[in-house]
């Protein structure tokens, strides 16, 4: 257990002490703190109370004031309009803080655990076998790579499932056709990479779907191979294992380049609920959640409905006996939940999906498996946009392959890299060229909230200037410059030195990260995260700017800063790797 409280919540605890001294029917009120940009913390809190208990808010300010206990870490409060506090805290006290914090013997940097972890399985990075990667399935590896270190950090128990899409009836047809030309798959090497697999796949594809659209025959026989495939036929599964495995390879190899650790056993495709389906489709009917309709199983609700006014059903089973998404998805609620022991279900899917989810969810709330304590959410993502503001395609309107996009970042951003580089080998530029590319794109996804659209924009997005992570990074690197060149002097906090004021602008921002990584884990948004974290560059920016670090008058005023330079970088480190993120050392 990390014990470093941070300024806000010290201050926060004796404003809540005053507040209960003056009012004492009201013990646990609230007193709103937050920062301010008139004072170092404001208090908003009086307001509702006062006209909860019918007083005047600047007479109950008033004596709140009295009670607040000043000195150590406040050094001053006052009374401002309506019935406000503003709060000033002592330089000492952010000193002592922020050294406390960095001290932290488990490197938190005062980020507590969550006092009622739970366990959170996350349904993230999810592509589909025999298909092309695009920049969907890109916001959802971001985005759940994100809230799964995030969750982690806070002491949440995380179980990762990566839904692939591994079934379905194309697979007949792939099958068929590999059966009939074996060799198709085959490898020139032993080391296959992930375009080859790729390549492969999609050959194949165009392939057999031009003969199943050409050949009534094949056709036929394609579709026999569904049957075989649902009825567990051992050579038809082992042919099906092959596409699976030749994708993983593709999948793998996207992974690696996006810098994102993705484990074989939380790969579980809809094939991996199988077994399950029949049962929960019997579960559904003897309930009466689920009822027979023109054939299918199907569940209604009051508030679904198509253009036409008539219900749309979720249909369980088809009336040829076949079980689709909604089937899978259902199953796999009730292994997560019975199996897995979920309390939290978290879902990183496109918003276009909304309706599918909501649909499953209420049916599961129907069934008894999900309810109060076992809750199932979807962190649903808005779409990636072209420069143009219409969904991204390529100029002959087809989606881009995500591959592409990514080794386009990585090309644009070694360029930056280049040009600013100044003691860097060719080596050292390919390797921050990848880093820095990578976390160009994923911060501009998780630097806006999920649920809008986004445009995607390489010139923005490796810009040096503005919220970008190169910006972020830049500033990580030119810290490590400065300790570098710091010699024989180390950092070190000397909480009797006033501090200038943007010292304390930046001291006080480095305080908040403890309240910021509990929210953005807590709702589930990184771009939270980001923004601050863009803050604290911005503060450090215009720190540096004003206040000489390694030319500062006394040899205190010397460590003082470098101090507050060494606790901001890691800061932003720790920042960045729960975002995914690489921070390289130099630049
Ligand atoms: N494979 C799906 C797609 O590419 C996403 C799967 C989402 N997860 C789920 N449990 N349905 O659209």
């Amino acid at each position: 257990m990390t014990s470093v409280t941070s300024l806000t919540s010290a201050v926060h605890q004796r404003l809540a002490s005053a507040l209960s001294a003056a009012l004492p029917e009201n013990a646990d009120a609230d007193p709103l703190l937050r920062r301010s940009d008139r004072a170092d913390f404001q208090a908003n809190g009086i307001l509702a109370l006062a006209k909860k208990a019918k007083a005047n808010p600047r007479e109950l300010a008033t004596q709140v004031v009295e009670h607040v206990v000043t000195g150590d870490v406040i050094q001053s409060v006052e009374v401002s309009g309506p019935g406000f506090l503003n709060i000033m805290v002592t330089d000492r006290a952010i000193m002592e803080n922020l050294a406390a914090r960095a001290a932290d013997p488990e490197g938190r940097l005062g980020v507590p655990y969550a006092e009622r972890p739970g366990t959170t399985v996350i349904d993230y990075a999810q592509p589909n076998v025999a298909k092309e990667m695009h920049v969907g399935h890109l916001r959802s590896a971001v985005i759940g790579d994100s809230v799964v270190k995030l969750l982690e950090f806070t002491g949440e128990n995380v179980i990762r499932r990566h839904h692939i899409g591994d079934w379905g009836t194309q697979f007949g047809m792939l099958i068929q056709y590999l059966d009939e030309h074996p060799h198709e798959l085959d490898h020139k090497s032993a080391e296959v990479t992930g375009e080859e697999a790729m390549s492969n796949l999609d050959r194949l594809y165009k392939a057999a779907r031009k003969l199943f659209d050409s050949d009534e025959e094949f056709k036929t026989r394609a579709r026999r191979r569904v049957v075989d495939l649902q009825a567990g036929d051992p050579h038809t599964v082992a042919m099906w294992q092959k596409f699976v495995d030749e994708s993983k390879i593709y999948f793998y190899s996207v992974f690696d380049k996006l810098d994102m650790e993705i484990r074989d056993e939380d790969i579980v495709g809809e094939s991996g609920y199988n077994d399950m389906l029949a049962e929960t489709c019997r579960l559904l009917e003897e309930s009466g959640v689920a009822v027979r309709s023109e054939g299918a199983l199907c569940v209604f609700f009051d508030d679904v409905k198509g253009p036409d006014g008539k219900p749309v059903p979720l249909i369980v089973q088809k009336s040829d006996g076949g079980y689709g998404y909604a089937a899978t998805d259902l199953s796999a609620i009730r292994d997560r939940v019975f199996n897995l022991k979920a309390d939290t279900l978290l879902y990183v899917v496109d918003a276009r999906q909304s309706l599918h989810f909501k649909m499953v969810f209420e049916t599961a709330r129907r069934a008894g498996w999900l309810n109060d304590d076992v809750t199932a959410y979807q962190l649903a993502f808005g779409t990636v946009l072209g420069k143009d503001g219409k969904p991204f395609k390529t100029r002959e309107g087809e989606t881009v392959r995500l591959v592409d996009l990514l080794d386009e970042a990585i090309e644009r951003a070694s360029a930056v890299v280049r040009e600013k580089a100044q003691d860097l080998s060719e080596e050292e530029i390919a390797e921050r060229g990848a880093q820095v590319g990578i976390g160009a794109v994923k911060y501009a996804d998780l630097s806006t909230s999920a649920n809008r659209d986004y445009k995607f924009d390489l010139d923005q997005m490796v810009s040096l200037n503005g919220d970008t992570s190169v910006y972020l990074q830049y500033a990580y690197a030119r810290i490590q410059s400065i300790l570098r060149k710091a010699g024989e002097a180390r950092p070190a906090a000397h909480p009797d030195l006033a501090l200038t004021e943007a010292e304390r602008a930046l001291g006080l921002h480095v305080d908040a990260f403890a309240e910021t990584v509990r929210e953005a884990a807590a709702e589930y948004a990184p771009h939270k995260l980001a923004a601050y974290l863009y803050q604290l560059a911005t503060l450090y920016t215009s720190f540096y700017d004003k206040c000489p670090v390694l030319k500062a008058e006394t040899p205190e005023q010397v460590e003082n800063r470098l101090f507050l330079c060494d606790v901001t970088a890691r800061t932003l480190r720790q920042g960045m790797a729960l975002l995914g993120i690489r921070t390289p050392e130099r630049l």
